[in-house]
C-alpha cells in the first residue's frame, strides 16, 4: 500500500474538464490548497494514437504544483498499461518538460463520467454495470501492473449505474486499491438530486468489514472545508473532495475564508493573475482565449458593476484585450 496522503481527512481538488488545468490549479494553490490535485480526464486510447500531442495539453503541471493525480479513461487496457508505465517511471513527465525528479503523484481511473459520448462507447460510468465487470477488471489489473510498485491507483466512480449497486464497492475492493472516491449519486441521477452521504458512509462501513485499506473519499455538493470535515467526521472517511465549490469561492479549501470580505479590486487582481498565467502557459493557442469567461464569474461577481465587467470582459478576443480591460 503506498500511502500518499498522511493526514486524515484530507481534501482533494475535484477533476473538472475545461477547468481545472494547470493554471487554474496553480491560482487555487494560491488562495488555500487542498492536500491533493487531479487533472482532467485524459483519454488512453487518444494518448496512444497520433492525437497524442493534443491531448497532453490536459496533462501539463507546472514543477511548483502540489501532488497532482493524473485521471485517464478509454477502453483498451493495453493503453491504460502503457500509459500507467510511462507516468510511473516519469518519461511522460518528462515529455511534458519537466525536470528530473518531478512527477505525478498517482493515476485515477474515471469510472464516473455520465457523459452521453462515454457511456454510449461502455467507458467511464458505463463501467459500473455489471456486464462491463469484466473490462473494468482488466482496465484497474492492466493499470496497477503498468504503475508497478511505484505510484498509488484509484478508482473515482458513482453509486450505481441506473440503480444503487453497493455490490460494485464489493467488487472493487478485490483489487485493493488505494484509494476509492465515492460521488454520491448515480449515473442516472447525474447531478440532478442531492448526493447521498449516508450511501457514501455505508461503502465506507463495507470496506472496513472487507478488511482493505483502500481510502475511501466522499464527494458531491461539498460546500466548504467546515462542511467536509463535518461528513468526513459523521460518516468517518479518509478525504473529502470538493469541485464545484471553487466557483462559488476559490479560498474553498481554506479555514477561514476571506472571499466574502474580498474587494472588488481584490477580485479583479485575483482575475488578472489567472490572466496572465493563462497568457504565459498556453502561448501557442493551445486553450482558446474564451474558454477563460467561465471563471470570469468566478472572480467577477459580488460587487456592484460586476454583471457590466462581465460582459465587456467576456466580449475580449484575446489575453492582451483582457488584460487591458482588467
Ligand atoms: C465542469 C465539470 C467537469 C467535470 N469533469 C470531470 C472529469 O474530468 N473527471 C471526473 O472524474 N469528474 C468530473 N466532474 C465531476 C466532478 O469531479 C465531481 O465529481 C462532481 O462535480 C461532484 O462534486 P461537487 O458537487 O463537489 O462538484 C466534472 C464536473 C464538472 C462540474
Amino acid at each position: 500500500m503506498k500511502q500518499y496522503l498522511p493526514k486524515k481527512p484530507f481534501f482533494i481538488l475535484a477533476p473538472m474538464d475545461d477547468v481545472t488545468d494547470t493554471v487554474f490549479r496553480q491560482v487555487i494553490a494560491e488562495c488555500a490548497e487542498p492536500d491533493l490535485y487531479f487533472t482532467e480526464f485524459v483519454n488512453v486510447d487518444g494518448l496512444m494514437s497520433p492525437g497524442r500531442p493534443n491531448l497532453l495539453k490536459k496533462l501539463r503541471f507546472a514543477a511548483k504544483e502540489g501532488r497532482l493525480v493524473a485521471q485517464l479513461w478509454g477502453l483498451k487496457p493495453e493503453n491504460f498499461r502503457a500509459v500507467a508505465q510511462q507516468i510511473a517511471d516519469g518519461s511522460l513527465a518528462r515529455e511534458l518538460g519537466l525536470p528530473d525528479g518531478v512527477n505525478f503523484a498517482g493515476i485515477d481511473l474515471n469510472m464516473g463520467c455520465p457523459a452521453k459520448g462515454e457511456v454510449k462507447n461502455g467507458a467511464c460510468s458505463a463501467l459500473i454495470r455489471r456486464e462491463s465487470w469484466p473490462l473494468a477488471e482488466e482496465i484497474i489489473r492492466a493499470t496497477i501492473d503498468g504503475a508497478g510498485t511505484k505510484l498509488p491507483v484509484s478508482v473515482k466512480t458513482r453509486l450505481g449505474f441506473s440503480e444503487v449497486d453497493l455490490e460494485w464497492f464489493d467488487f472493487l475492493f478485490q483489487f485493493e486499491l488505494d484509494m476509492i472516491i465515492v460521488h454520491g449519486r448515480t449515473r442516472k441521477q447525474m447531478s440532478k438530486v442531492p448526493a447521498d452521504w449516508s450511501l457514501i458512509g455505508q461503502v465506507r462501513e463495507k470496506r472496513d468489514s472487507a478488511g482493505v485499506k483502500t481510502l475511501i473519499v466522499g464527494n458531491g455538493d461539498v460546500e466548504n472545508r467546515a462542511h467536509g470535515l463535518a461528513l468526513a467526521e459523521e460518516h468517518q472517511l479518509d478525504g473529502i473532495m470538493i469541485g464545484r465549490g471553487v466557483f462559488h469561492d476559490p479560498f474553498v479549501f481554506a479555514e477561514e475564508s476571506p472571499w466574502e470580505t474580498y474587494s472588488k479590486e481584490q477580485r479583479i487582481a485575483l482575475y488578472r493573475k489567472h490572466v496572465e498565467l493563462f497568457a504565459e502557459t498556453w502561448q501557442h493557442g493551445e486553450r482558446p482565449v474564451h474558454t477563460l469567461n467561465k471563471f470570469c464569474k468566478i472572480y467577477i461577481q459580488g460587487f456592484d458593476g460586476a454583471k457590466e465587467l462581465r460582459e465587456h470582459l467576456m466580449a475580449a478576443s484575446s489575453t492582451d484585450e483582457l488584460l487591458a480591460a482588467l
